[in-house]
């Protein structure tokens, strides 16, 4: 019989799972949010945890060789940055799971092509007509082919459903349809599945066909299959692996979203409300906020380049509170703490955005920290992380929300005056940021979002100046540390790591000892830990 109500998230999670299951697929557990790779700043897509089974550096432990799972990701800095972007529109997260099947050399592009087809419109019943794949056609100076097999098995199934190809497939270039982890790494060409959200009205596949990448939430991605080819080395050269592996990942929230908003495919005229917040995913969050502020999320968006509305402000900072939430929580469970470096910092950051969010409901004392109980009980059965760490995650995160509360409030009040005195209506002072950075404990991000909320820009320039400086004191008066390579020993000055963020930098050699070079800064990882370093090259005077 028919089931009346749409599936619940956790029942969409595994139903995906229990799908590729039978597909003979491996089902494995989500890797930690702290990456392996030294070149990630957190674990940023399901691939991660096969990058050395995809690089052939170890063996496949599957058999056959294929494994799904559900992935905790965020995407908060580095090359997938999410994060200025969340609490403004109805996708954007910076934790989120992504669902994802792999092949390690075994199957390639037509299985797992139409494995996504079978799941999607089969099991799950999207209508076929809603639906549009990509195929990559490189561009000037881009690598690789057109994708001439995905697009002919995309064709077949397009023809097979009784749908046109030439209408339901698009083309795309490196940016959408080229997936790369980072920089450097394995990557390739990829297909993405794209769900036309129009109501039935407006429901045309021919001219709606234009929406498809253009960052219009009425016609989304839910599905990216990547075909794993090459493996980067940053400098422009992409040489192939030794075998081919399929990386698929699927957007949990976002799936859960249509699914849930259209009432399982009955209903698409809520346009604007399909959204990854309006899932029973949020919904505790959002009781919960409810709750203690007396206030009802709406689900209501600024429209662009408006000043949001009372009701508007307060449906944003629902989202932003109930996506760093999950963000911190998910994190600190992994071992990830907030710090002044580093991811560490990332963390920092977003948990200081989401206080003032915090405040800007009223709330002036620690309230993120329990929500970590509501988040805990909803998802802590998939996840027993959250429930084994739950004290942990807890007193971590009442800990800084208490250190921050003591100092917000001084810091709001002088952005006020900074903006009153200044009579500036364009720019926010570099060395007002940076007081408020260093007396106040407000990231910069956090100026640029109160700044930008009144319509004006920070002065980063003149902030970087003053941290350049503050950087520069606190070197001077840094005791000299000992440095140990290959050779041996010696006093230096700790290297400054500028990973994470730089690929390349100009430093200076401090030392040269029997062929290594010891310089003051540099975005080389040092091997530390079990990880490895990474290499590449240096530039003296010209000569590499
Ligand atoms: N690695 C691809 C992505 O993150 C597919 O899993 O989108």
């Amino acid at each position: 019989m028919a089931k009346m109500s749409p599936m619940t998230a956790a029942e969409i999670r595994q139903s995906f799972l229990d799908f590729f299951q039978e597909k003979q697929h491996t089902i494995v557990s989500s890797a930690s949010l702290m990456p392996d790779a030294p070149n990630l700043l957190f674990t940023n897509a399901g691939m991660n945890q096969f990058v050395p089974i995809f690089l052939g550096n170890a063996p496949c432990p599957y058999d056959p060789a294929r494994a799904a799972d559900t992935q905790k990701c965020i995407r908060a800095g580095g090359k997938h940055n999410d994060l200025e972007d969340v609490g403004y529109d109805t996708y954007h997260q910076t934790f989120f799971e992504m669902l994802g099947n792999w092949s390690f050399g075994d199957y390639f592009k037509q299985e797992a092509i139409a494995w996504a087809w079978e799941l999607v419109t089969e099991r799950w019943g999207f209508p076929a007509e809603r639906l549009y794949a990509t195929v990559y056609q490189p561009g000037e100076g881009d690598p690789a082919e057109t994708d001439n097999e995905a697009y002919q098995f995309w064709s077949e199934i397009f023809t097979a459903a009784g749908l046109d190809p030439k209408v339901h497939i698009v083309y795309g270039g490196k940016k959408d349809n080229f997936w790369m982890m980072g920089d450097t790494g394995p990557c390739g060409p990829c297909s993405e599945l794209h769900v036309n959200l129009l109501p039935e009205a407006e429901l045309d596949p021919q001219a709606n066909r234009t929406l498809v990448n253009a960052d219009d939430p009425r016609l989304i991605e839910i599905w990216n299959l990547v075909f794993i080819q090459f493996n980067s080395d940053g400098q422009g050269n992409y040489p192939p692996l030794p075998a081919q592996h399929v990386d698929t990942g699927m957007g949990f929230e976002r799936v859960t979203s249509i699914i849930q908003g259209t009432k399982g495919f009955t209903d698409f005229s809520a346009v604007g409300k399909i959204s990854n917040y309006n899932t029973d995913l949020f919904r505790p969050l959002f009781d919960e906020l409810e709750k203690k502020t007396g206030k009802s999320y709406t689900s209501t968006l600024p429209a662009a380049g408006a000043t949001p509305t009372e009701q508007e402000k307060v449906d944003i900072a629902f989202r932003v509170i109930a996506d760093h939430v999950r963000c911190l929580a998910f994190a600190i469970g992994d071992g990830i703490m907030p710090s002044n470096l580093g991811r560490g910092y990332v963390l920092r950051r977003i948990l200081r955005r989401a206080v003032r969010y915090v405040h800007s409901l009223g709330i002036h004392q620690p309230f993120l920290c329990e929500m970590v109980n509501v988040l805990s009980k909803e998802m802590g059965g998939m996840f027993p992380e959250l429930r084994e760490k739950q004290e942990l995650i807890e007193t971590t995160i009442r800990g800084e929300e208490e250190s921050f509360h003591k100092t917000l409030d001084r810091g709001m009040a002088l952005f006020e005056d900074v903006l009153k005195e200044s009579g500036q209506d364009k720019l926010f002072p570099g060395a007002e940021a940076f007081k408020l950075y260093d007396t106040y404990g407000f990231p910069l991000d956090l100026t640029q979002l109160l700044a930008r909320e009144r319509g004006l820009e920070v002065d980063v320039p003149g902030f970087e100046k003053l941290m350049g400086e503050q950087r520069e004191r606190a070197k001077a008066a840094q005791k000299k540390t000992v440095i140990t390579v290959d050779s041996g020993s010696f006093d230096a000055e700790a290297t400054e790591f500028l990973g994470y963020d730089h690929l390349d930098a100009a430093g200076k050699i401090e030392a040269v000892q029997n062929g290594v070079l010891v310089v003051d800064r540099t975005p080389f990882y040092a091997e530390m830990g079990g990880q490895v370093g990474d290499s590449g090259e240096v530039e003296i005077n010209g000569q590499r």
